[in-house]
């Protein structure tokens, strides 16, 4: 069947799609197509299209639209996007085509509320970063995540969806009835599934938000009862929880080698520490083994049990985490 579509040049597709949004001009019924260096745009009538587009419309036989609108097709390229809760978060260094991106994204059938693009590394001791809001207004979501659900807020809070499935892969090995500590527990993305699995948790931030979203969590996700949510510095709880621990969790890869000592003092009889670190692709796993092992002294055997690169950091760089069990010396 014949269709008005209006014809431009790639590069001014999305300028002139919006235009024509605006216009409520669109077919909703047909696909755009991108030929050669021409986009191919339906519309809903061709009295609708703005006067000075008017020379573009040309009849085509568009494909009818049977499935979602992804982004990739209002822009003529796959943009990178990553998705927590309903908000989509682009990848992009140049201003203007995050725009682009973000203005295609919410007309997409992608569900979401907001468009952020990352202004900022992560930074500091709670390793939060800054966003540009490219679309819509919140930064607080609700993520889900291997059945458990993480209200966060991603200006005040350190939340990486990226990593999911190395946290399964984590808690994955927990048994109902131990005792766990997270050292560096953030929204609760370990501790909360650990708790699920039967543990009894302790988990610990400095991050006063992270602590308030990590309690929330844990109720959320009917694990209350099982989660203690502790808000300051990790080695503070040293002295409490001393010796008690038969899974410790790590995950504060910059800098988790000045807390081994916290970690073997909270060391139950046998203990086993997923740590994380990041490191040069020609040792990545001896740094973290040889400070694991000088913590421990004579007090404890170090065996390493699992030695895996999460996630590739930067050029050169691991993200990687060693599962090592600490057994006490005599047993
Ligand atoms: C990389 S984030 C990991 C959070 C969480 N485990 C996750 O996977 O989303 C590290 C967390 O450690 C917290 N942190 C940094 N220094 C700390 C300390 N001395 N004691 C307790 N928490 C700390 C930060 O606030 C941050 O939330």
């Amino acid at each position: 069947m014949s269709v008005p579509c209006v014809a431009v040049d790639r590069e001014r597709g999305e300028t002139v799609r919006s235009r024509l949004a605006d216009a409520d001009a669109l077919d909703g019924d047909h696909r755009i197509a991108v030929e050669d260096d021409t986009i191919y745009i339906p519309v809903s009538g061709r009295d609708r299209v703005p006067a000075d587009l008017a020379h573009r419309i040309v009849e085509r036989d568009p494909e009818r639209r049977d499935r979602p609108t992804a982004p990739a097709e209002i822009l003529g390229y796959e943009p990178s996007l990553e998705r927590l809760g309903d908000i989509v978060i682009v990848d992009e260094d140049d201003d203007e085509r995050a725009r682009e991106i973000a203005s295609a994204v919410m007309d997409s059938d992608i569900p979401c509320e907001t468009v952020l693009n990352r202004a900022s590394p992560i930074e500091g001791e709670l390793r939060v970063r800054r966003w540009d809001v490219l679309a819509g207004d919140g930064t607080e979501t609700v993520h889900r995540e291997y059945g458990h659900e993480f209200a966060l807020d991603v200006a005040e809070v350190y939340f990486s969806p990226r990593l999911a499935t190395e946290r399964h892969r984590v808690i994955e090995q927990v048994e109902s009835g131990e005792s766990a500590v997270d050292m560096f527990a953030g929204v609760g993305p370990y501790a909360v599934p650990m708790a699920s699995r039967g543990a009894d948790v302790v988990a610990c931030d400095l991050n006063e938000r992270a602590v308030e979203f990590l309690r929330e969590n844990a109720a959320r996700n009917g694990v209350a009862a099982s989660v203690t949510a502790v808000t300051g510095d990790v080695r503070e709880l040293a002295d409490e929880y001393a010796d008690t621990a038969d899974r410790l969790v790590m995950n504060l890869p910059h800098s988790a080698d000045e807390f081994l000592d916290t970690a073997v003092a909270l060391a139950g009889d046998d203990c086993v520490v997923h740590y994380y670190d990041i490191q040069h692709e020609d040792d990545p796993f001896g740094p973290g083994r040889r400070a694991i092992e000088a913590a421990a002294g004579d007090a404890y055997a170090v065996d390493v049990e699992t030695e895996r690169v999460v996630r590739s950091y930067a050029p050169h760089e691991y993200n990687v985490c060693l599962d090592v069990r600490l057994t006490r010396a005599g047993d």
